[in-house]
């Protein structure tokens, strides 16, 4: 129910706090340690690369989740999109593991992966929200979301709980095979200071609607940039705004811009950079200084200890593996008020449904 929300999508946003605290809870014991069914993490433990299969945000997350699992558990990982992989399928080293990643559970271009794999005889999970969905149903092994039911087409609290739940699972594979990255990364600390985050951002929504219409109120176009995990950020962001806004949106490596993309900046065109890694951090405000001088309209979400003055939005500070869970919530909010504000249907943009059922 959507209860005094204007639109599922704010109420989904504004839950995600609670779907973090949620899924520390599901997975901890009662001495508060972190708890995988053991078959998951030997599985992925004995593979020697894991093949992530997703489309949309959820292939957005698997991004998020490469970062997680390589680092956490130092296994290699491979990001695809789920259409692509079907009829153009890599080669697949000796011992895979799949991973599914779906909101759903029944998204047709992933399933028809899920059906080769299955012919192959190798080895499969389904992250997903729904038990007992299709590709659930169909993988040898299930990790739950347990974000509750996400009922806004443009995908929220469901993206921010695969990137949580993909954290879980790498940290607890990593564990499983004593790596001391993991070992020294607490997560449940993390993730609950995550939530606090996440809390104070949704507390800023009249800042963030007031940016818009400043910033996005006129345009046909957006770019959003980053790097590292601040561009899959970015890949993300640009498709939430144009699902639902309508507007012309790409996400993109901060350091690819200048070879090609830069034409399209004009005279206002608005370029919004995302800025959570000390790294990079220089390169991307290098990159937004390139734009500015070709007239873009620049905005920048950066983090806390990494800000400058003018920068539009500040992200509460939180480990260097989970930014995405926190950068991802002014950019939802972004969308949300710039599809608000040109008086769309928010909940159920054009052309869209919920889950895609056909290849
Ligand atoms: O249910 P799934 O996670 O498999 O759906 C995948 C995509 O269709 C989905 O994430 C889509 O991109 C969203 N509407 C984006 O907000």
């Amino acid at each position: 129910e959507k209860g005094t929300y204007e639109h599922y999508m704010l109420k989904e946003v504004d839950e995600q706090p609670a779907v973090m605290r949620r899924l520390v809870k599901e997975y901890t014991n009662e001495q508060g340690e972190l708890v995988v069914d053991s078959t998951i993490t030997e599985r992925l433990n004995m593979s020697d690369r894991v093949y992530i299969v997703a489309c949309g945000t959820s292939w957005h997350a698997g991004w998020v989740g490469k970062q997680l699992i390589e680092q956490l558990a130092g296994v290699p990982v491979e990001v695809h999109v789920a259409s692509e992989f079907a009829y153009n399928m890599p080669l697949i080293s000796e011992k895979p593991f799949f991973i599914f990643i779906s909101q759903s559970g029944e998204t047709a271009d992933s399933r028809q992966v899920l059906v080769k794999v299955n012919e192959l005889g190798y080895d499969s999970m389904t992250m997903t929200n729904v038990a007992g969905s299709t590709l659930s149903r169909e993988a040898i092994h299930t990790m739950l979301l347990h974000a509750g039911p996400e009922i806004a087409v443009a995908s929220t609290k469901a993206y921010t709980a695969q990137i949580a739940t993909l954290a879980i699972l790498a940290k607890a594979a990593g564990m499983a095979s004593a790596k001391v990255e993991a070992e020294q990364f607490d997560l449940v600390h993390e993730l609950g200071l995550v939530a606090a985050g996440m809390e104070r951002l949704v507390g800023e929504k009249d800042m963030i609607s007031s940016l818009v219409k400043e910033k996005l109120s006129e345009t046909r176009n957006a770019f959003y940039i980053g790097r590292g995990l601040d561009y899959f950020v970015s890949m993300e962001a640009a498709l939430k705004l144009k699902e639902i806004s309508y507007i012309q949106a790409e996400g993109f490596a901060a350091g690819e811009l200048k070879h090609g993309t830069i034409a399209l900046i004009e005279e206002g065109t608005p370029v919004i950079g995302v800025i959570t890694e000390e790294e990079t951090g220089a390169h991307t405000r290098g990159n937004l200084k390139e734009v500015e001088s070709r007239g873009a309209s620049t905005l920048v979400v950066s983090m806390e200890g990494l800000e400058r003055e003018g920068d539009g939005i500040v992200l509460p500070k939180v480990h260097s593996l989970l930014t995405p869970l926190v950068s991802v919530v002014p950019i939802q909010l972004i969308a949300y008020y710039a599809s608000l504000q040109r008086g769309l249907d928010v909940d159920k943009p054009r052309n869209l449904a919920k889950s895609v059922t056909v290849e």
